[in-house]
């Protein structure tokens, strides 16, 4: 399903074009008064014979109808005749604060009053802030994603909208901000949908194979480098983790390389390595699930798919870094020929692992491509990606993704950080507790992969304390995205199922005037 189509014009509301929908601003007032139209909307609604102003005087704000980002208050617009109708209604969208998340709840709550509605003409952002624009349209966006594989076509009635008209008046120095801005959130609401719709694909369709092949299909498209790893060049290798995660599947493991260089490049620019889990079912292997707890499991490759999406936009966005992107795929199913608890593996680079629990998977595939990242591609910093534990979920829940980062990345964190809250990804720093790292010494190899000393939890701590392990001392920062990868209920902008957690946090950032100190 195609992203809306958006498109920005600086002729007035009251001349809407073929839409069937005319949308405007409704500001918050102080105390008791009831909520300000915003620009436009009196006019509009005078030109259809609705007095606007008396109206919402009868609005009281008990009746949720406050200008709060997410409300919306519809009036219906008397039907006209001739060959353009016009709008048949005038939503009337509360943008609160007029914070870019504001905006981009409001845009949200918008798209979500179009579902069987062809076009929309609004004047939401209520002037022509460019950040205001990216955040509303982005929002409208994604929350008209849908994911439906049924045998029959959809009614009309129950299809997202498919295009929005941003009235946004006219500008003294023109619009080139404003495109720049839409431009901006088509090209990262295409990507957010690119990482939602690889994670809703069930994984009778998607396994590791598929997934090197939509990474063949994206970096065609967007012009990058593609190289995948099959499991003969894998064993050659000693891609350890992959192979024995992947050995219980009859769909051997993949390794995925992305490129992206920037246009110009002389070769000195930092270097960005994006790795990403892509467990394609995790079943718990031998340590299997309960049902469930396996249910959702197709989404185990969000990370992957976050980092496959990100790459794919690069480009547009014109990035000024290099940037690799490595997805560790495999599918994890117990077997006869699966790997078993109490097995002693070889990671790439030589590290032995003495595996405890099969369900503890993630970390033994993202720590190959650590590994590999650290040995071969001399990352300026290293990130990784990975629905990697319950414990992340236990902790944050479902809104907030873990982030870890060694100290030589601190402001690399603090800038993701940051990018994060701007662009709707939320995080938060987990610390690197050093005290844990002993429950992870082995007996018979360098490192056990998990905690089984019952006086050591934290289990997103410990694995991210295993993962370091394999980062060569690199500037290495961790996101933890089992519980914003995947959701259950839909919320603003967040549909159902599968977010793409990430990509809006890595685009803001790798799109940043300077993502990495000292270059770029
Ligand atoms: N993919 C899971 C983590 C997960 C859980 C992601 C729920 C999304 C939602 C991971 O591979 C896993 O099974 N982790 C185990 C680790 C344990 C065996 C040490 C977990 O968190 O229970
Ligand atoms: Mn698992
Ligand atoms: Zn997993």
């Amino acid at each position: 399903m195609p992203v809306p189509e958006l498109s920005l014009t600086d002729r007035p509301l009251t001349e809407p074009g073929p839409a069937d929908v005319a949308a405007a601003a409704l500001l918050p007032a102080d105390d008791d008064a009831p909520p300000v139209p915003g620009t436009g909307a009196v006019e509009l609604a005078e030109a259809h014979g609705v007095d606007l102003p008396s109206l919402l005087a009868r609005v009281r704000k008990s009746e949720a109808a406050g200008g709060k980002p997410g409300e919306v208050i519809t009036v219906p617009l008397p039907a006209r005749t001739g060959p353009d109708p016009g709008p048949v209604e005038l939503l009337l969208v509360g943008v609160g604060d007029r914070s870019t998340t504001a905006y981009r709840r409001a845009g949200a709550a918008l798209a979500k009053r179009l579902t069987g509605r062809r076009a929309v003409a609004s004047a939401v952002t209520d002037g022509a802030d460019p950040a205001a624009v990216q955040a509303f349209a982005e929002g409208l966006a994604l929350a008209a994603y849908s994911f439906k594989r049924k045998s029959t076509p959809a009614k009309p009635a129950t299809l997202p909208v498919q295009a929005a008209a941003l009235h946004v008046g006219a500008a003294a120095d023109g619009l080139a901000d404003q495109e720049a801005a839409l431009a901006r959130a088509r090209t990262v609401a295409a990507a957010v949908y690119l990482a939602r719709d690889l994670t809703n694909t069930p994984a009778n369709v998607k396994d590791p194979s598929w997934l090197a092949d939509q990474a063949a299909t994206i970096a065609e498209q967007a012009r990058l480098s593609i190289e995948a790893w099959d499991v003969q060049r894998l064993a050659t290798e000693g891609f350890g983790g992959l192979l024995a995660v992947g050995t219980g599947s009859s769909r051997p493991p993949r390794l995925i390389k992305l490129g992206y260089t920037p246009a110009g490049s002389d070769g000195t620019e930092p270097h960005v390595v994006l790795v990403g889990k892509g467990i394609t079912f995790d079943s718990g292997g031998l340590s299997i699930k309960p049902n469930d707890a396996m249910v959702p499991m197709k989404a185990d490759m969000a990370g992957g798919g976050a980092v496959m999406a990100v790459l794919s936009a690069l480009p547009e966005l014109d990035v000024r870094v290099r940037v690799t992107g490595l997805v560790a795929a495999a599918e994890n199913l117990p077997s006869g020929s699966a790997y078993r608890p109490g097995d002693v593996i070889t990671q790439y680079g030589g590290t032995t692992v003495e595996v405890l629990n099969t369900d503890a998977e993630g970390r033994l595939v993202v720590a190959d491509a650590l590994a590999y990242a650290d040995r071969h591609l001399d990352p300026t910093v290293l990130i990784d990606l990975a629905t990697l534990t319950g414990a992340a979920t236990l902790a944050l829940s479902r809104r907030i993704g873990a982030l870890y980062a060694t100290g030589s990345a601190d402001q690399v964190a603090e800038a993701l950080l940051r990018a994060g809250a701007e662009a709707g990804d939320r995080l938060w720093r987990m610390p690197l507790v050093d005290d844990y790292r002993h429950a992870l010494d082995s007996a018979i190899a360098d490192l056990r992969h998990i905690s089984m000393d019952r006086h050591i939890s934290g289990g997103s701590i410990t694995a991210a304390l295993f993962l370091r392990e394999f980062t060569g001392g690199r500037p290495w920062v961790h996101l933890d995205i089992a519980g914003p990868g995947k959701v259950e209920a839909e919320e603003h902008e967040i549909s159902k199922g599968g977010t793409g957690f990430g990509v809006r946090a890595l685009l803001r950032w790798l799109g940043s005037a300077e993502p990495v100190p000292g270059g770029g």
